[in-house]
């Protein structure tokens, strides 16, 4: 260890003369394959083409997990093996190289290739570089667009993205996005296309009304400006709707789940069909031609799981295209080929059209008047959580690998690693995963995934910290504290807490830990007594815990830690005191700290203000909780409310109760109105001393149904903020979209659902303002949110459910939890009022924490005088509009850094300017010693990218002109720029 360390002081040495300019990672190499749009078949001018795209849509875990269908296991549920479609297209292709096929799901192809002889790769190899068999959106899954965070959709990205590099280098580079399936589209999704270099997308699901209107106006193809702040064309995405979703024509599916005719070409043979399919199919194409704007059409000729037998496919395929194309001998003058949608796209964009300008995004989708599929916003609401959290701890387990080495991975506690959460973070990203659509044993897996990659983490984690702080006391996680559960916390008279902290910038948070005594000296790194009070666990709290775990009291005390970094905290019980107060049970006037003053109704114990004492802005605040009953069909239509779909029966709520139980507890700390609503309905609002936001801290369920009744539980805040309905809502976390009640930027909407028909994707963050005040809500978990009346703003907590919803899950939505009789939710909304000029300068670090968790762990008795109570690993704190995005060990000595400018252009006075920061500055303990700029998935280098233009008709100023980085190692970003290096680095 010794030795190795002064080598790498040498190295050190040698690279500071050179560190002038940034060295590049890696040198650019340049293939010349045939792969890539010089592939793609010859099309016929002056004909319509039509380009036939053989799919398969291979979902990474619905209705059975991503093993079973990658098996084909459990058949009884539904028949489908992924192993069987890739060893059948792989023999089908060999046998014509016209023959095409898209493979989408990594998660799927990596659990294949790993099982392939040499001779099987080689050939594989050859058919990629040849352009027969080509990856298309390449992530591990296909993700969800409503439910996501963007950094677990970039993970993800990369994940798949790397894996088809490493294994077929620049041939293994999809061109086109490809969503089929998810159901509707965020803007910032086909943002990070861009980024990610992506030529152009498709999808298959929006809107009716909307695809009614752009078929009439040939706008099924348009160019989707994603971004607000990026300057175009950085994230202007090429963005075609398919005809079919993702099907094929009508009449033309010939896998051997469908029962089309086949194609009979023996005129000696009975029922010869081959005119009456040629004609037949001839019209179709016509038809469709009709709403799309050039010579060349798709036609995706696949869906859920086919190919299984690839014969029939291509066999009656080949003859398709050899029938249709005879014609031409007499005029036809329909061209039909195998192609992709690379190819496809290839050939509109040679066709010098003119398109049409996209800004806003496809939310809500409805497939008729009645099904908004707006329910599964929130379907699932732990497992939403619980992705979240998991995300925050993948991001933690990544920084702490780079920063503890080598001994993180195999260390003092064994081996460890990031790469399982990584697997596991991935496929829950799929559109049935984080979507909650999935059945109930699908949902159980995704978490059981989760739950093996937090155990690999914890032991990387464990042996980092044990580097880091040079301490070998084992370290204890305790992931109930949401519930007041920690064994070690609640029997230990002596422990310490370490904060890891992986935002970098300085960070506090409130820590609540389930204890037995009544009074503790907690003190920080640096000896210093910290305040801490000791509160009595709550009802609610005991009954959601039920038996696993005792704790009397909750100990709550703030704690900090310095960028990236962590910071120690000692706590000893102290003898003597008696049993904390108990709360008050009656409602206060009001409560208040240095920043906020909140008010209560004295008559019912409810919210009724809000001011910001800084500011002297006053609201009326009320809140309380709802549900909506949720309809089991009815005579306009039999739609049911279920795991996707959102249909109240009416559109007024209950009221959970007008006056709830409510108790206060007031101390130096905290001070919380913990109201009960019902037995399954509690909050606690809590100020905590020294914050500028207010919390509500709900808890939900098990929600009853024996009335017969499903129940969509929502919270409403209801103000007097002018916000003449129109509301604003987070796209996967990061930019923000305004959103009016009744109204779609795109089209003249027919409103058909009031209630559902307006519910929106949160991700992080919703608000409204007027002049004056901005309300701004953030969130814990992706949920609905929409703002029905003026000034109101409701969120969907949780939905219990007695219906399937007829969209193939076939379940109704009825979570049974732990102890089987309906799960209990838990969760937070930070609340924020300010004027709407400074609101982001305040939700965006809130929200980045929200999503960044600080990790705390717990050591058993007193840490050795030796031990590092507290480091931080950046050199300076990062400026506050940059957020540390990744940092994560790429190969032996390189890791993959994004740095990420968090405003938006216009949004913050201060904070929405380009800012600089010096890479070879960053870390205090990682000598950065060359540096490589890559796309946004990590898959291409920067200089190598370059995307097809696109005509909108407006002239378009180059990507990133100015401001330009002013020198090698420092980088500027701009608002909502995320920027993405290979960084070699070495251990200081
Ligand atoms: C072309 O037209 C001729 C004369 O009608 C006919 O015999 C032949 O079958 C046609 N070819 C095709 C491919 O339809
Ligand atoms: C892609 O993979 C090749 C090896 O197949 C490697 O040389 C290259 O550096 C990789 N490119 C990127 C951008 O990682
Ligand atoms: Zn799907």
């Amino acid at each position: 260890m010794a030795e190795s360390r002064l080598l790498c002081a040498l190295a050190l040495l040698i690279t500071a003369a050179t560190t002038a300019r940034a060295l590049p990672v890696h040198t650019p190499r340049h293939t010349a394959d045939q792969c890539g749009y010089q592939s793609c078949p010859a099309t016929k001018p002056s004909m319509l083409n039509v380009h036939l795209v053989p799919h398969t849509h291979d979902d990474v875990g619905w209705l059975k997990t991503v093993d079973q269908y990658y098996y084909g296991g459990r058949d009884y549920i539904q028949h489908a093996g992924v192993q069987y479609i890739l060893d059948s297209v792989v023999a089908e292709l060999q046998k014509d190289p016209a023959r095409r096929f898209i493979y989408v799901e990594t998660a799927f192809f990596y659990r294949w290739w790993r099982q392939q002889s040499a001779g099987t790769r080689s050939i594989v190899t050859q058919l990629v570089q040849e352009g027969r068999l080509e990856f298309v959106n390449g992530g591990w899954c296909m993700s969800d667009e409503a439910s996501t965070h963007y950094s677990s959709v970039i993970d993800q990205m990369t994940l798949g993205l790397r894996f088809l590099n490493d294994t077929f280098g620049a041939c293994g580079r999809p061109r086109v996005a490809w969503h089929i399936d998810p159901f509707g589209h965020a803007r910032e999704h086909a943002s990070m296309f861009a980024q990610m270099g992506y030529d152009g997308f498709f999808f298959g699901r929006l809107d009716y009304q909307d695809k009614g209107r752009r078929m009439k106006m040939k706008e099924m193809e348009m160019v989707w400006r994603a971004s607000g702040s990026l300057k175009p064309p950085a994230a202007d995405l090429f963005t075609g709707v398919l005809p079919n979703g993702y099907n094929p024509p009508p009449g033309f599916c010939w896998d051997q789940s469908c029962s089309d005719e086949p194609v009979q070409d023996d005129p000696e043979l009975e029922d010869y069909n081959v005119d009456d399919l040629v004609n037949k199919f001839i019209s179709i194409s016509k038809a469709q031609a009709e709403v799309y704007r050039t010579d060349h059409i798709i036609m995706t000729m696949g869906s859920d799981f086919q190919y299984e037998n690839a014969a029939p496919w291509y066999k009656n395929m080949d003859k398709l295209i050899r029938y249709v194309n005879a014609r031409q001998e007499n005029g036809s003058t329909i061209n039909l080929l195998y192609s992709t949608p690379s190819c496809y796209l290839q050939e509109l964009n040679l066709a010098q059209q003119t398109w049409p300008l996209k800004s806003d995004d496809f939310f809500p989708y409805a497939d008729d008047a009645h099904d908004f599929w707006t329910g599964y916003f929130t379907s699932r609401p732990a497992l939403k959580r619980y992705e979240r959290l998991s995300n925050s701890l993948l991001q933690t387990c990544n920084q702490l690998e780079v920063l503890g080495g080598p001994r993180s991975r195999d260390g003092l506690f064994g081996k460890g690693d990031s790469d399982t959460m990584r697997r596991a973070m991935a496929v829950a990203q799929h559109h049935d995963a984080v979507s909650g659509t999935e059945k109930q044993h699908v949902a159980d897996d995704y978490a059981k995934r989760l739950a093996i990659g937090w155990d690999h983490c914890q032991v990387l984690v464990s042996n980092s910290l044990a580097v880091l702080s040079q301490s070998d006391v084992p370290r204890v996680f305790c992931e109930n504290l949401n519930i007041s559960v920690c064994p070690l916390t609640e029997g230990s008279k002596m422990f310490s807490m370490s904060v890891y902290n992986p935002l970098a910038r300085p960070a506090n948070w409130s820590v609540h830990l389930p204890v037995n005594g009544s009074s503790y000296r907690v003190t920080d790194s640096g000896g210093t007594a910290v305040n801490s009070q000791v509160i009595p666990v709550s009802k609610p709290t005991q009954h959601v815990r039920r038996g696993r775990g005792y704790a009397q009291n909750e100990l709550v005390f703030q704690v900090q830690a310095p960028p990236l970094g962590f910071s120690t905290y000692s706590i000893t019980l102290l003898k003597g005191a008696g049993a904390p107060a108990e709360p008050r049970r009656s409602a206060p006037v009001s409560m208040q700290n240095k920043y906020l003053k909140v008010t209560f109704d004295p008559t019912t114990g409810l919210l009724s203000g809000l001011t910001n004492l800084e500011t002297q802005q006053s609201i009326h605040l009320s809140q309380n909780f709802y549900w909506y009953n949720a309809s089991d069909g009815n005579d306009e239509s039999t739609q049911t409310s279920g795991a996707y779909i959102f249909r109240p029966n009416s559109s007024t709520p209950y009221t959970v109760n007008t006056h709830p139980d409510v108790s206060t507890l007031q101390n130096s700390v905290v001070q919380e109105v913990r109201q009960q609503f019902s037995p399954w309905v509690s909050q606690v609002v809590r100020l905590y001393e020294g914050s500028r936001e207010l919390e509500l801290e709900w808890t939900v369920g098990p929600i009853p149904v024996d009335d017969g009744l499903g129940k969509e539980v929502i919270t409403r805040l209801d103000s007097n903020i002018s916000s003449a309905e129109y509301f604003y809502t987070d796209s996967n976390g990061r930019e923000v979209l305004q959103r009016r009640k009744d109204f779609r930027p795109t089209w003249d909407l027919k409103q058909t659902e009031p209630i559902a028909g307006n519910y929106y994707p949160m991700n992080s963050r919703a608000f409204i303002k007027d002049k004056e005040s901005q309300l701004t809500v953030v969130t814990d978990r992706s949920q609905g949110v929409s703002s029905i009346y003026n000034g109101s703003l409701e969120i969907m907590l949780h939905r219990r459910l007695l219906r399937d919803d007829y969209r193939g899950v076939g379940e109704p939505l009825s979570e049974p939890g732990q102890f089987g009789d309906g799960l209990i939710v838990r969760g937070r909304l930070l609340l924020t009022l300010t004027p709407p000029d400074t609101a982001a300068n305040a939700h965006r670090p809130l929200a980045q924490g929200m999503v960044l968790q600080p990790l705390l762990s717990f050591q058993e008795g007193a840490l050795k005088p030796s031990t590092r109570l507290e480091v931080s690993y950046t050199a300076a704190a990062l400026p506050p509009a940059v957020h540390l995005l990744t940092l994560s060990q790429w190969d032996q000595d390189s890791v993959l850094l994004r740095l990420e400018h968090q405003y938006e252009s216009g949004e913050s006075r201060t904070h929405s300017q380009p800012v600089t920061v010096n890479l070879q500055k960053l870390f205090s303990t990682l000598t950065v010693v060359g540096a490589s700029e890559m796309s946004l998935g990590a898959n291409q280098w920067k200089e190598n990218m370059s995307r097809l233009r696109w005509n909108t008709g407006e002239s378009v100023k180059p990507l990133r002109a100015e401001p330009g980085d002013p020198s090698p190692w420092e980088i500027t970003l701009s608002p909502m720029e995320i920027r993405t290096f290979l960084l070699n680095v070495q251990q200081r």
